[in-house]
């Protein structure tokens, strides 16, 4: 059983990378090992719409950057969380990039992520958490995926970074999402 948790935040000390490492923490408790990758900063292109990856189905994108390496990582994960802060209501550039690029990959491959578990983590300062938690969710929907659910809608509040150490309801909803991600692991893994 293994997890992958994409961090896309850009800052190196930030919101979502507690919450990752909060929620990979949880998932190590529970027997399920875990790989963070982060894709904030990393080089991330955007979806050229070229439609190699239809030609080639290979599993990966022709675009060579660190979405291609967190694609191949995301093949061969049983989980995977995509964490992102707030920008502007939506998700960072690198995670809208990762996004189009494993969507595309998932659907030309013979929908390679079915049965895998995908869920979002979402670090924000007031509003616009919920349509970034929605954007990752689509991901999920459009490739056979499987979304656990929690407590909340999976964010937390915070503008500086590791501020979302305050919000205990918010790191609750990690411990909740992380505990559903394990259960369900289980269950599909047994
Ligand atoms: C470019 C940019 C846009 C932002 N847009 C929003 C927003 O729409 N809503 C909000 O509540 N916070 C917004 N924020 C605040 C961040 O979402 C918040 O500080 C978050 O905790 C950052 O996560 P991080 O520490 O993991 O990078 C924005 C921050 C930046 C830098």
């Amino acid at each position: 059983m293994k997890a992958l948790l994409i961090n896309g935040s850009p800052r190196p000390v930030s919101n979502t990378k507690m919450m990752i490492e909060r929620c990979a923490k949880k998932l190590e408790e529970q027997g399920v090992a875990t790989e963070i990758v982060k894709l904030g900063n990393a080089k991330a292109h955007g979806c050229t719409g070229c439609m190699m990856c239809l030609k080639n189905k290979d599993k990966e994108c022709v675009i060579k950057d660190d979405v291609n390496e967190c694609i191949k990582k995301m093949v061969e994960a049983d989980a995977v969380i995509v964490g992102s802060p707030t920008y502007f209501g939506n998700v960072t550039a690198e995670i809208k990039a990762f996004i189009d690029r494993a969507g595309m990959i998932g659907r030309v491959n013979g929908f390679c992520f079915d049965k895998k578990i995908g869920a979002p983590l979402v670090a924000v300062r007031r509003g616009g958490a919920v349509p970034v938690a929605d954007a990752i969710n689509r991901l999920f929907q459009i490739n056979k995926m499987i979304i656990p659910c929690s407590t909340y809608w999976n964010f937390a509040f915070g503008l500086k970074p590791e501020e979302v150490a305050n919000d205990p309801e918010g790191m609750e909803n990690v411990d909740d999402l992380a505990d559903s991600v394990a259960w369900l692991l289980k269950k599909i893994k047994a």
